[in-house]
């Protein structure tokens, strides 16, 4: 475990002109993810965020409604407040910037800014004139060359920006551009992704404009001491909350150890408001003499048929129809698992029903009910005893998950902490598909293993024992691992092993925290199945295994669609349905299938089959049984030691009663099976692509 480490996390204030999307929703569970997985590994984090509320803009809407504004404010931080109950995000405060607390700090701020001197030797703040194109949706000007024509329009938001001249305060940003670019330049604030870092500093490079922090026109805002008729610019306004929630116009202990102190200082933001948080601010707090943030994420964005996820393009998606229908975990896990946080991906119903389908209801869900029905029916519903000693039965499951030695995965840790290491770059697609292939590898070991064969020999209970206590101590490793992401899901597996209720602590992430003996309570379904007509998973569903003790998820129609269940796929020996001549894939289609070489070691007939040979091929760091439909091309003789192409992610399935953990590619001529090769000598396990 590293040294404890002081962390303060945030999200962007969320502004109050509508209520929260799923955009928002994204940001938030990332960042409560990251929080919640620092705490797991025994850091002191502080998580922050809120509600941006003041403005031109959100004064008009609440006119338009016929509301008072602070009236309106108040019932849109409640829904964002309610939204975040809802999706278990758990911050340590939320911040209004009609707060008191923030208005204080932001005078405070003021106060520093305008006593400062800019590093050109003239003060950081001064009076000046403004002219240009304001777009009040964005409360910000834009550049000539930004603006869309006809009508110049603001790039975002696709409505006229309007000619505004003003005479304001203005924050001398320009003379802070070498100072930032030191900064950014040396990682002291690490601008994250790469991409991103590069934008910014190509902003600097182009040379940085002063910027006005007072608005002669708005009402509804916090007004500057100096001109009462002004208020603070939105983003002078809006920034300060960062450091104003903690107190800092009185000093506060928690803003000096979680924002003067802290070993860390990380925004979270889309990517559309990297510019504000990397120069804007920095410069701002280094002009207070305050100390500045140290990591900033730009994501990408969500969209939707391709344009961003947002009230202005109309395409919004109600979160809480998500969350009714398949629930907050879910909600969580999809959007941290299917897209790569820092770029842009589209939403999709059916891609949801997919992967909830099969990753939580058939991967998940179906492993934690088969290992505890397995436990439940062969060890009288009791945890069984710990095993002594690492030996040969465990599959390496001790050492991977717990080593630090094992070169897991190329880095050299263990299983957890590699997964931290991901969550830590906030590659939470990452840390999940790294913690599913453990999935997919121990419903294959149930195969494998076949527990319900051992049961039958009373002779063998001391190894069925060691075999269920470590399937069972390695579910209970993913489902804390997994708590970040979905802490329900999380802590109602803890609960059905019988451990106390309540989030994981760090010690449980460490091999051994089941109870012998603790007798376990009911299973229960953990991600019904959901079946929707007309919208057709991505993969065949249906998993043929011999497994007396696997039961499909329970279907759960979807209200609202029709809800009667899809009849079961066809035999994978027969067919499967084809795309249609004409369908494209993408290459991240094709990136979703693992081809890797695989040497044949062993094969044979299968009795009764014409068409089909079992082999064992070998795949470089495990062996496999695939059954193959060649034996009318190939004896099995002339197989072994050969070299072939195997689909290696392709679900389990049965073929005359033999399981296939795969499938041998081949072309074929006439009817007849001709194996794909290589013309070089290739590794057994080498990926193909
Ligand atoms: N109030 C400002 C931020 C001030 S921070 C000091 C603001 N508010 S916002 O309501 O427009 O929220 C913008 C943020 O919401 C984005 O930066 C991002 O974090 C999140 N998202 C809103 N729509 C999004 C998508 N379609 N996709 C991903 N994130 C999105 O800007």
């Amino acid at each position: 475990m590293t040294a404890r480490r002081t962390l303060y996390q945030t999200t962007p204030i969320y502004y109050v002109n509508d209520v929260p999307h799923p955009g928002h929703a994204y940001t938030t569970i990332a960042a409560d993810a990251l929080a919640r997985a620092r705490r797991l590994s025994g850091h002191r984090v502080f998580f922050l965020t809120g509600t941006d509320e003041h403005g031109q803009n959100i004064e008009r809407i609440a006119r338009e409604k016929g509301k008072d504004t602070q009236a309106y404010c108040d019932e849109i931080a409640a829904v964002f407040k309610a939204l975040w109950v809802r999706l278990d995000v758990e911050y340590d405060r939320f911040i209004r910037t009609t707060d008191e607390i923030h208005r204080r700090g932001v005078l405070e701020l003021w106060r520093r800014m305008t006593a400062a001197t800019a590093p050109d030797g003239q003060s950081a703040i001064y009076r000046g004139k403004y002219a240009g194109w304001y777009c009040p949706r964005c409360e910000a000007f834009k550049d000539e060359d930004e603006l869309k024509e006809p009508g110049h329009l603001c790039p975002d938001h696709e409505r006229p920006c309007e000619w505004t001249e003003e005479e304001n305060y203005f924050f001398r940003l320009s003379a802070y551009s070498d100072w930032l670019k030191d900064e950014i330049e040396s990682d002291r604030l690490l601008i994250e992704p790469a991409g991103r870092r590069n934008e910014v500093l190509s902003v600097i490079r182009q040379g940085l404009k002063d910027f006005s922090v007072s608005r002669a026109r708005v009402k509804w805002g916090i007004p500057v001491p100096e001109e009462p008729a002004h208020v603070f610019y939105v983003w002078m306004d809006a920034l300060s909350n960062y450091v104003t929630a903690l107190g800092f116009a009185d000093d506060a202990p928690e803003f000096r150890e979680f924002w003067q102190k802290s070993d860390e200082r990380l925004h979270f933001v889309g990517k559309e408001i990297i510019r504000f948080h990397c120069l804007y601010w920095p410069a701002m707090l280094r002009a207070a003499d305050v100390a500045t943030p140290t990591r900033v994420f730009a994501h990408g964005w969500l969209t939707k048929g391709g344009k961003k996820l947002s009230k202005t393009t109309g395409n919004v998606i109600d979160p809480d129809r998500l969350i009714d229908r398949y629930g907050a975990d879910a909600f969580r896990y999809f959007f941290l698992r299917e897209g790569s946080f820092g770029q842009d991906w589209d939403f999709t119903d059916e891609a949801f029903v997919s992967r909830y389908n099969s990753d939580l209801a058939n991967d998940f869900g179906n492993l934690v009910s088969r290992a505890l029905t397995m436990v439940a029916r062969f060890n009288e519903g009791k945890v069984p005893p710990r095993p002594g000693s690492l030996d040969e039965g465990d599959v390496g499951l001790e050492v991977r998950f717990q080593s630090e030695k094992v070169d897991w995965d190329a880095t050299g840790s263990s299983l957890v902490a590699a997964v931290f290491a991901r969550y830590e770059s906030l590659d939470y697609a990452g840390a999940l598909s790294l913690l599913w292939s453990w999935v997919g590898q121990l419903n294959q070991r149930i195969v494998v293993q076949a527990p319900w064969e051992m049961a039958k020999d009373p002779g063998q209970r001391p190894e069925l024992g060691q075999f269920l206590y470590r399937l069972l101590e390695a579910i209970r490793l993913i489902a804390v691992m997994a708590w970040p992401v979905m802490p329900k899901a999380g802590e109602r597996v803890l609960a059905m092993m019988g451990l106390p209720p309540g989030p994981p602590a760090p010690d449980d992430l460490k091999w051994g925290r089941l109870v012998p003996g603790a007798t376990l309570p009911p299973v229960e379904a953990l991600f019904p199945r959901i079946e929707v007509t007309g919208v057709e998973p991505r993969a065949p569903r249906e998993k043929k295994v011999s497994d007396p003790t696997e039961r499909p998820a329970a279907a759960a129609p979807v209200p609202g669609t029709a809800s009667a269940p899809s009849p079961a796929g066809p035999p994978a020996e027969t067919t499967q349905a084809q795309p249609p001549a004409s369908a494209l894939i993408t290459i991240d289609d094709f990136a979703k299938m693992e081809l890797r070489v695989a040497l044949v070691k062993s094969a044979e007939k299968i009795p009764g089959s014409k068409k089909l040979l079992k082999l064992q091929v070998d795949l470089g760091d495990e062996t496999r049984q695939i059954v193959s439909g060649i034996a009318d091309a190939y004896t099995p003789e002339s197989l072994v030691g050969r070299k072939v192409v195997l689909v290696a992610n392709l679900k389990p399935a049965k073929l005359m009663g033999v399981e296939s953990f795969g499938m041998v590619l081949a072309a074929s001529l006439d009817g007849k099976a001709v194996l794909c090769g290589f013309d070089a000598d290739v590794p057994p396990g080498t990926k193909v692509k």
